[in-house]
């Protein structure tokens, strides 16, 4: 972008930005079945954007200078303890998502244990591959092993004993989902707290995800194991404001057993020029906006709003399940204990990836996920309470795209791509080696076809080094600012 000479008008800033969110994905009504959570209450929404906007220019950087800030997460954090039974000692903090929230977890075991195991020079964690990326993401910044552990092929929960026979002298930290994202079910946290009780060792839970709308799920009588801080042995629980508290983007919290362990989450630094930093989480100076809105939704919609909420999710997650098990060629994978479902083809061969484009054709997006670790390519639906009401369209429409997709001849492109893929040693391959590859199955230029079967059924195929390595090649091609420089 070229700065214009002279500033433009509202009308137009605002002209061109409804342009080209036109071109987004549908964030209300339901179209979509990943990335958004759409409560289906336009006023809830609205008030939250309006504390958002109050508290944008606020820096959480330094809550002396913003008390508003310190006293809107102390009262935050409280509810998220008082949520995830924690006891009087339990101490938390206010982050911007998910993945800050475990980066945190892992960087306070890491610490934790240069004090407390000082004799181990290479630690580990132990992760379940139905875990959520952001901790091999952990991880990979940190510096800490991640030792990956089987799972139950049937029920998609971590094996138990894979993770006990996972941990060494060197291990730091247990981790386990409640839910999982690909599946939506809950570990058996108990019995793993029980391991980390056994070896002294410290055990993250990530409720990013299940932490705040598991529980109303069990008032509402659904099955729903304990897996919180009263849970023997969980020592740290995150859980994000962003997903079924929906929240805006960039709030989730991460809640400790007590604030001793906490204390290893914070960073200072006196070693400059300037004023001292003292960090809690990652981000220095950050925004209060995604603070100030999760507070004020927490507020507005109240215990009995969330429930509700929860039962609309609840019920529109049950009758979709329900017809999932009825549609003739499709099998759930697991019992979904939540409002996460991940569904295949009954047979092999099934074109599932097709199924994804047929139902984008219709309107709705829902999220492929690819083959390994026991688990079979499948296709993710996460759902929220807005989509209770328009369930019986979608089901109508997913029924219609079924029956297109079965009675479609298969791809002879995919074929032919995985005859070629076969022989590539893809440990090999240079990055404009991986792009040509990508461009066999239509994605140029940064721009991905209409259709992503074929994209979709080639990448499946891959191990899943060479998925990222493509992927990192198209990401890193996408990013471009070429394009806009001739504006
Ligand atoms: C279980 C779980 N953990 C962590 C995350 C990462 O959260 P975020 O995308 O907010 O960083 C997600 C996101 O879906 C999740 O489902």
């Amino acid at each position: 972008m070229k700065l214009p000479e002279t500033g433009w008008t509202r009308d137009q800033i605002f002209t061109a930005l409804a342009e080209l969110r036109a071109g987004d994905l549908p964030t209300e009504g339901g179209a979509a079945f990943a990335y958004v959570y759409d409560s289906g209450e336009r006023a809830a929404s609205e008030l939250a954007a309006e504390a958002y906007r109050l508290f944008l220019a606020t820096n959480g950087l330094d809550p002396t200078a913003f008390p508003s800030l310190l006293r809107l997460e102390n009262e935050v954090v409280g509810f998220a303890v008082r949520h995830l039974g924690g006891g009087p000692e339990a101490a938390g903090s206010f982050t911007s998502g998910g993945t800050e929230s475990l980066m945190l977890a892992v960087k306070t075991a890491r610490e934790w244990a240069r004090e407390h195991r000082p004799e181990i020079t290479a630690p580990e964690m132990i992760v379940p591959a139905t875990a959520h990326a952001a901790l091999h993401k952990a991880a990979h910044y940190l510096g800490v092993k991640l030792v990956p552990t089987a799972i139950d092929p049937v029920s998609f929960r971590a094996d138990v004993a894979a993770i006990a026979a996972a941990i060494t002298p060197n291990t730091i930290l247990l981790t386990a989902s409640a839910a999982s994202y690909a599946h939506g079910v809950v570990d058996p946290i108990a019995e793993i707290g029980q391991l980390a009780l056994q070896h002294e060792l410290l055990f993250h839970v990530d409720g990013c995800i299940g932490g705040f709308l598991l529980p109303y799920f069990r008032r509402l009588g659904a099955k729903v194991p304990a897996f919180d801080l009263a849970v023997p042995g969980v020592t740290s629980v995150s859980m994000d404001f962003h997903k079924y508290a929906y929240a805006p983007k960039g709030a989730s919290v991460i809640v400790y057993r007590d604030k001793a362990l906490r204390r290893h989450q914070m960073y200072a630094c006196a070693g400059w020029t300037g004023y001292t930093v003292v960090n809690p989480t990652v981000q220095s100076t950050k925004s209060g906006g995604p603070l100030a809105a999760a507070w004020a939704l927490l507020r507005a919609v109240g215990d009995q709003g969330y429930l509700d909420l929860a039962r609309r999710t609840l019920e529109a997650t049950r009758a979709i399940v329900g017809a999932l098990r009825e549609i003739d060629g499709l099998r759930v994978l697991g019992e979904p204990e939540m409002s996460l479902v991940a569904f295949t083809g009954e047979a092999p061969g099934f074109p599932l990836f097709a199924l994804a484009d047929a139902m984008k054709a219709r309107g709705w997006l829902i999220q492929p996920q690819f083959s390994g670790f026991g688990s079979p390519a499948n296709l993710h639906l996460t759902i929220s309470a807005g989509h209770l009401a328009v369930k019986d369209r979608f089901l109508a429409d997913l029924r219609a795209a079924v029956a297109e997709v079965r009675s479609a001849p298969p791809d002879p492109g995919l074929g032919l791509l995985l005859q070629a893929a076969a022989s590539l040693d893809f440990s090999n391959m240079s990055e404009e080696a991986f792009m040509q590859a990508l461009a066999l199955a239509g994605v140029q230029g940064g721009r991905l076809p209409e259709k992503m079967a074929t994209i979709n059924g080639l990448l499946d195929a891959l191990p899943p080094a060479a998925r990222e390595a493509a992927i990192v090649a198209f990401v890193n091609d996408l990013y471009t600012h070429a394009e806009a420089a001739s504006e």
